[in-house]
């Protein structure tokens, strides 16, 4: 799957349309996560689930668990929820991570051994469809997997296929609608206009959640949004240009920007996100969960 079909396909349709294109055309499994594996993404990483581990734990305190619960964090990167986890299923219970990057699981080890979670195990796997005999989890989570993919309904059909019946479904992902500066800059509005074509999945996936946990047959459906503020000299501030940088070479190959533009735009954003008194709403993070019949 060269990444460019995914690129034309944002292109040409609206998201939701294009990520109905690709499931139904099965081609692909994994999609390469665009943000890499460098030490930089890990250590981005570890800072974020800093930041929405409040947010994490409050949404896995809603979710009530058996004892010795199953759980799993699929798409775990270097930590995921595996610590949160791991304390709510208790010494007599088991965390599942999985993920597809090398890497990202030679990091989430490191975190499971540093931290000391007994009950904590790392895999190297892509989620399959389950056999209603393998539903064995009673809560699957992801945070920030799906909107990585361009098959997020083929990601939580499996994921609901291995709950059991009464077990949870809970996702957290971000929805770019919300992601703005003030006071507004059109190098913003442009730049974070031509990273969503470039993005590979659908920027706002976080509105889509509970009508994508009903449509894979869960019930009860809750969900909930946190938005965060960022001031200059906060890291998350300048995410979008962060972005920029990182998908340089796909602005370049697939937008009509040049080198000498797409360099203007990003020192133009740059010299208004320094000013004082420029603020950044940040992308609004959904939390959505569900239980299986
Ligand atoms: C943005 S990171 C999020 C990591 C973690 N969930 C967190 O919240 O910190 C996305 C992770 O999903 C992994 N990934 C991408 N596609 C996957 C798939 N099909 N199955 C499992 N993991 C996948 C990537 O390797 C990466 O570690």
């Amino acid at each position: 799957m060269g990444s460019s079909t995914v690129v034309e396909a944002v292109e040409v349709v609206e998201a939701g349309e294009m990520l109905d294109v690709v499931e139904a055309g099965e081609m692909l499994d994994v999609v390469d996560y665009r943000l890499g594996s460098s030490g930089a993404e890990q250590e981005r990483l570890l800072a974020q689930c800093e930041l929405l581990r409040p947010a994490a734990a409050a949404l896995l305190d809603t979710i009530p668990l058996p004892p010795r619960a199953n759980a799993l964090d699929l798409g775990c990167g270097p930590l995921g929820v595996l610590d949160l986890l791991s304390e709510r299923v208790g010494p007599g219970g088991s965390v599942t991570g999985l993920d597809t990057d090398d890497r990202m699981i030679g990091w989430a080890r490191e975190s499971v051994a540093e931290l000391a979670l007994d009950n904590v195990e790392v895999r190297h796997e892509a989620l399959p469809p389950a056999a209603a005999a393998e539903a064995v989890y009673d809560l699957v989570h992801c945070r920030l997997l799906l909107i990585n993919t361009t098959h997020p309904r083929r990601i939580l059909g499996s994921m609901a296929a291995s709950v059991r019946s009464g077990g949870w479904v809970a996702v957290q992902e971000f929805d770019w609608a919300t992601w703005q500066c003030d006071p507004p800059h059109p190098a913003w509005s442009r730049l974070k206009a031509l990273l969503t074509e470039v993005f590979g999945g659908d920027v706002h996936i976080g509105a889509r959640l509970p009508g994508l946990l009903s449509e894979a047959g869960l019930t009860d459906v809750r969900a909930t949004a946190h938005a965060y503020y960022w001031r200059p000299g906060d890291r998350y501030q300048t995410l979008l240009l962060s972005f920029a940088h990182l998908f340089r070479d796909r602005l370049l190959e697939h937008t009509p920007l040049t080198p000498e533009e797409l360099d203007a735009l990003t020192g133009a954003l740059q010299e208004h996100l320094e000013q004082p008194r420029t603020t950044v709403r940040e992308s609004l993070l959904v939390q959505a969960w569900a239980r299986k019949p």
